[in-house]
């Protein structure tokens, strides 16, 4: 069954209102031709809604980095999906390793952030992935299958086809050593599997799964023919975009 790729850029802590709009005007034009991709910028919050503002009319869907699970209230810091809404952002990128490995984020609390973004009509992409330790203890299948397994708590299969997860491998994020094809597809194939035993077969036909970790123009094309891979969260090359359209455009 054929799943329509999804590349999303994951701009992190990076770019200003004014860098922002300048990116998503820079992008606009290179990747308008594109019919067949899902196009998302996901970036800080204080830009979301002037970088919402420039791709208006555009094919560029706009993603957050966070949201929380209650609808208001004393939660300093935090965004609600109402805030999120009200710009028009359409995604927002959860469990990410670094917001596990530096803030605290428990597997619950991706669950919960996850079914209150998708609630309020935001798709969450939610990531996964080992450590270098967990990879070479050998258990990294385990380790992501655990963490997909609790991200979708209390999901429905419908709502599950619907959702979007990253496999990022945390030893790839950043540092220019990207996952083998047969690494990203033996780990992205097992998550299928695992969302067609945990809800059902239309299900895991239908969640799009994204490979996430140094993801280049030069390396998406080979990346994308992994039956198990539909798209790639992208970093550091997502701030670019020339780099990010070629990606986009692959
Ligand atoms: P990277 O980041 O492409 O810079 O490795 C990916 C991510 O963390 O989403």
């Amino acid at each position: 069954m054929a799943r329509r790729p999804i590349i999303a850029g994951n701009w992190k802590m990076n770019n200003t209102i004014a860098a922002g709009v300048k990116l998503i005007n820079e992008l606009k034009p290179l990747v308008a031709d594109n019919k067949e991709v899902d196009v998302v910028a996901c970036a800080p919050a204080t830009c979301l809604s002037a970088i919402a503002e420039a791709a208006k009319g555009s094919n560029i869907a706009i993603g957050a980095e966070n949201v929380h699970w209650e609808k208001s209230g004393a939660y300093t810091g935090e965004i609600s999906t109402e805030m999120l809404n009200e710009i028009g952002v359409k995604y927002v990128v959860l469990g990410h390793s670094e917001r596990r490995d530096y803030f605290g984020e428990t597997d619950e609390g991706v669950n919960k952030r996850s079914r209150a973004a998708y609630a309020a009509g935001i798709t969450p992409i939610i990531c996964c992935g080992e450590s270098l330790e967990i990879r070479e203890a050998g258990t990294y299948i385990d380790h992501v299958v655990a963490q997909i397994n609790a991200a979708l708590e209390g999901f429905t299969a419908a709502e599950v086809a619907e959702l979007v997860i990253a496999y990022e491998p945390i030893w790839a994020i950043g540092t220019g050593k990207t996952a083998t094809f047969e690494q990203a597809e033996e780990v992205c194939k097992a998550i299928r599997e695992a969302v067609a035993k945990k809800f059902d077969q239309a299900a895991a036909d239908a969640i799009r799964i994204q490979y996430g970790g140094s993801v280049k123009p030069a390396t998406i094309k080979d990346l994308m023919q992994q039956p198990n891979v539909d798209g790639a969260l992208v970093g550091g090359a997502s701030l670019k975009a020339a780099d990010f359209s070629a990606i986009v455009n692959f």
